[in-house]
């Protein structure tokens, strides 16, 4: 079992509105576009994420599921505020993002108007296992994975991968009360693995070339990335791959521990006590 309750924080990381260098993720231009890439999608993914979640709730008669999946609606909402706030940072240094998340939004809404509530579902949870497995590996690493990049998106981003772990199950959960298949969880699996993967390098590649950034200088970031041990891609594969596993479900990683140490540097200081 993990966190049987949670609730949304309501945080503003923006409020000083000091710049942003333009390669925020410590100079590094490969490491600032991968992560302001798939950002990108978190706007109109949590909301397709939140609809899918939403749509289900007349067929949940489990009170708790209900407060937990209206706690997990809360959430999201807040992440794609917090995330919004960041690109208007960037958006100073020429970056035009408007392209890439129309597009999500209409990814988004065609996915809604063609696939069954169960198939929407069994998507959302998939992109959930995602996000809860970077959350786990980026929180709980050795070194900060965050360090050195502005306080401001630091905080943001172990807030956003805290909540992340906190909710992961709620969405598997409503799934498994409505009762999906396996077949049908398994095939969501798929096409948010081939989906995510596939915005996430065109993503890149449209920031990359807004920022006229030649492809020497984006692979000797990602050497450099790769040399300090951040650019875990093939060790996101083998943890993706384990949302194929016959019984998997999100509370599988006991995430307690590592919620409750995060949630203190949120909480504490929030209630005063810090
Ligand atoms: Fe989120
Ligand atoms: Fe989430």
């Amino acid at each position: 079992m993990n966190a049987t309750s949670f609730h949304a924080r309501s945080m503003s990381f923006f409020r000083d509105q000091t710049p942003l260098p333009k390669y925020w993720f410590r100079g590094n231009p490969y490491l600032t576009h991968r992560a302001n890439a798939i950002t990108l999608l978190f706007p109109r993914g949590e909301e397709f994420f939140v609809r899918s979640v939403r749509d289900a709730l007349p067929r949940i008669t489990d009170p708790q599921l209900l407060r937990n999946a209206r706690a997990f609606a809360a959430q999201e909402s807040q992440h794609s505020r917090a995330h919004t706030e960041h690109f208007e940072l960037l958006r100073t240094h020429g970056f035009d993002f408007d392209g890439v998340m129309e597009h999500t939004r209409r990814q988004c809404e065609w996915t809604d108007k063609h696939f069954s509530l169960e198939m929407r579902l069994a998507i959302t949870c998939a992109a959930e296992h995602f996000t809860a497995m970077v959350a786990r590996e980026l929180l709980g690493r050795e070194r900060d994975f965050f360090n050195g990049i502005d306080a401001r998106v630091r905080s943001m981003f172990r807030w956003h991968c805290l909540e992340e772990l906190e909710h992961k199950a709620v969405a598997f959960n409503v799934m498994k009360a409505i009762g999906v298949s396996e077949r049908v969880r398994l095939a969501g699996g798929l096409i948010e693995f081939f989906a995510m993967m596939g915005f996430w390098k065109r993503a890149t590649h449209i920031l990359c070339k807004q920022d006229g950034l030649s492809p020497e200088a984006l692979d000797e970031g990602r050497r450099i990335a790769m040399r300090e041990g951040d650019s875990p891609d093939r060790e996101f594969l083998k943890r993706y791959l384990e949302y194929f596993k016959p019984r998997f479900h999100p509370d599988q990683h006991d995430d307690r521990a590592l919620i409750e140490k995060v949630a203190l540097e949120f909480d504490y200081a929030r209630s005063g006590r810090a």
